[in-house]
């Protein structure tokens, strides 16, 4: 007896990343630039917050959470959005904090996606290339996949313009990333507004994955929090995503959030009194201590602008090479993305990722077949290294 949905996917990227290198052996130790992982190590505040409350771990923890988390995830929302008097966040109804942003992400699916839509068939619109969770989202909550082309030709970002009357009938649930992973791309007010517009117009959940949100170049990304503040819905066909993984450095923390439509948190809430696993009490106070910090974020920033600059000296010149407004991914057009993986990995041991991993077939071809995802998540002479060897295989 088995769920053959499940079926339906692929195998996740890495696992194909190892079914493609394990077989040769690396050109030198392995220097792992696949996973989106950030290896500098998170901030002590992390390790004093879980200490701060020993005695929470003899406790079942409140299935939205603390308030002073809540209560800490508003305060950041407000200062970094500029939501202020009558715009300002409710706690108690538009936050649920999460065991990091997959978990909402994925279930987001699971809370709106119905039988039957339009007559037919429900359709999740996902951008291709995608974070893996949407996909895994739409199959398993029975809805059919809407790739809508995130190509360089549109920004690398979804064309919403493109999107026909049958697919905006028959949608039910649409991610859109920005800062966008893998490309980095960063959707502006008015991208935003117009996403909104249409999720509302089609009675669509806008499901905004804002987890790079922190990472960025030089301009804050704008939120969807945001836009929506100034209509008279207020969050109304609203949901975005927030993460401490990607802000803080702690990926290992399992902690973000979800914020918006209050109908979709208080069933969120529902959900995970049924089945989810709410965050342990220390996890909520060392994430109340960081979302109320800031000075580490700037850190962590400033590090990752250093990387880009060692990506602009040292690919700077290459064909395919941009630097992104956001995100910690490079997105390089190397002709053919699994071809120049394995060639990298043979003459140096670096390990990248093909970007047809992270998209899918579509008439016109696989929109990440030529490229190659770049994680720079290491300290700068590893970045260093890494680039260098990449560059020797570059035109
Ligand atoms: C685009 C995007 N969304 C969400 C996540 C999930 O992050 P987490 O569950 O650690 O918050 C990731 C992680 O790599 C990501 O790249």
């Amino acid at each position: 007896m088995t769920n053959a949905r499940l079926d339906e996917l692929t195998d996740y990227p890495f696992q194909r990343l190892r079914n493609l290198l394990d077989g040769t052996e690396g050109g030198g130790p392995m220097l792992n630039f696949a996973l989106g992982e950030p290896q500098m190590g998170p901030p002590t505040l992390l390790t004093e917050g879980l200490a701060s409350d020993t005695a929470g771990w003899g406790k079942y923890p409140p299935a939205n959470s603390t308030p002073e988390l809540r209560g800490a995830i508003a305060d950041w929302l407000d200062r970094r959005y500029g939501l202020t008097g009558d715009a300002a966040m409710d706690p108690e109804s538009e936050i649920m904090p999460l065991n990091g942003t997959r978990e909402g992400l994925f279930q987001i699916a699971n809370l709106v996606v119905p039988a039957v839509r339009a007559a037919t068939r429900p359709l999740v619109l996902v951008p291709n290339p995608f974070y893996q969770c949407y996909m895994g989202a739409a199959v398993m909550a029975g809805a059919e996949v809407g790739l809508m082309p995130a190509i360089a030709d549109n920004g690398f970002l979804p064309d919403l313009e493109a999107l026909d009357r049958e697919t905006l009938h028959r949608a039910v649930l649409m991610y859109v990333c920005t800062p966008a992973n893998p490309q980095g791309s960063m959707a502006d007010e008015a991208y935003l507004e117009k996403a909104l517009e249409i999720a509302r117009a089609n009675n669509i959940v806008l499901a905004l994955d804002e987890c790079y949100a922190e990472i960025y170049d030089e301009t804050p990304p704008p939120g969807g929090l945001q836009i929506a503040a100034a209509t008279p819905e207020r969050f109304a066909n609203l949901v975005v995503f927030h993460s401490l993984s990607k802000r803080s450095s702690a990926p290992g923390l399992r902690s973000g959030f979800m914020a918006g439509d209050r109908d979709l948190v208080a069933r969120f809430g529902k959900l995970r009194s049924f089945g989810g696993a709410p965050l342990p009490n220390p996890v909520a106070a060392a994430s109340t201590a960081l979302w109320r910090d800031e000075a580490h974020v700037e850190g962590i920033r400033a590090h990752y602008r250093r990387l880009f600059d060692i990506a602009d000296e040292t690919l700077g010149n290459r064909r395919g090479y941009f630097r992104p407004a956001g995100g910690f991914f490079l997105w390089l057009d190397v002709g053919d993305g699994e071809a120049f993986a394995k060639k990298l990995w043979e003459a140096s041991g670096v390990r990248v990722l093909p970007g047809g991993y992270l998209a899918r077939d579509e008439a016109a071809g696989n929109p990440g077949q030529p490229f190659v995802r770049v994680a720079l998540v290491h300290d700068e002479a590893t970045v260093r290294k890494a680039l260098t060897a990449i560059a020797a295989l570059m035109e």
